[in-house]
């Protein structure tokens, strides 16, 4: 069995690489080349951080699987797979808005047991190993312990598709008078370490992949919060909030959704 903790330690390390990258290249190429489109930016940088974090991993452990964003499934030869996406918050960083970041989690037998965010907004990075707490830099993390959804800041995502978006919005849309507000910051890990953090009572999402969560469902669960996937139209929806409001959440999100059956 892999120690969780060098595993750990591994993605802190990574993360902070690649945020690093991410966070100098868009003042400096912004600044010195005018020709630079916000959306050419993001294609090249989340390609040159993703590079960044298998190269790291490569290095330390050239036996594990890796499954990257932008590059898909790389195999391996044993327990250990990495889970990375590379720029999560690409259209905050397309536009100068330092809601994004970096997500790195490592899975042992299918199992998520240790995980890392670096946030641009505060320059911190979350991490987490199963069974050992959830911290920011070091300080350790505790969920909201809100008791009411009518009292709660939600945070929510929306997929890149138009259909999924109408549906996204119709739920949304039932859930804002319930609640104290809605929250769309635009990175899925981000919203997730929020959640762990206390800045989100709760937050949901339908249709996340593998490297939008698997660091940040983590990071929640071990500061504290409940987590739960419901399926949905061939999909799921992630749903991750303080234990208080979990259950009313949860209850809220099936009834938004009209799931009837997601055994
Ligand atoms: C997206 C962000 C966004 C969420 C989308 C994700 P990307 O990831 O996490 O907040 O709503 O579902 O696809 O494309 O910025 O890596
Ligand atoms: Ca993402
Ligand atoms: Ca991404």
């Amino acid at each position: 069995m892999p120690d969780p903790t060098a595993l750990r330690d591994l993605a802190v390390s990574l993360a902070r690489q690649a945020g690093t990258l991410l966070t100098q290249h868009r003042a400096s190429d912004l600044e010195a080349d005018t020709k630079t489109t916000p959306t050419d930016l993001v294609t090249v940088m989340d390609g040159a951080a993703e590079r960044l974090v298998i190269a790291g991993l490569r290095q330390a452990r050239p036996d594990d699987a890796i499954l990257a964003e932008e590059s898909g499934v790389r195999s391996g030869i044993g327990p250990v797979r990495w889970v990375v996406d590379p720029l999560d918050g690409t259209v905050n960083y397309a536009y100068g808005i330092p809601a994004y970041g970096v997500s790195i989690a490592a899975e042992v037998s299918g199992t998520v047991v240790a995980g890392a965010v670096f946030s641009a907004l505060d320059g911190g990075t979350y991490e987490a190993v199963r069974g050992g707490g959830a911290r920011r830099d070091g300080e350790p993390l505790r969920c909201s312990t809100a008791t009411e959804l009518a009292l709660s800041l939600v945070g929510t995502g929306f997929a890149y598709s138009a259909s999924r978006r109408a549906t996204q919005g119709a739920a949304a849309g039932k859930l804002l008078p319930r609640v104290r507000d809605i929250r769309r910051m635009g990175a899925a890990a981000l919203d997730l370490c929020a959640v762990a953090a206390g800045n989100l009572d709760a937050y949901f999402e339908l249709g996340l992949q593998p490297w939008d969560s698997a660091a940040g469902a983590l990071i929640a669960e071990e500061a504290g919060a409940r987590t739960t996937t419901i399926a949905f139209d061939g999909d799921h929806i992630m749903v991750a909030a303080g234990p208080g409001v979990f259950d009313a959440l949860v209850a809220g999100v099936r009834e938004l959704y009209d799931v009837v059956d997601d055994i």
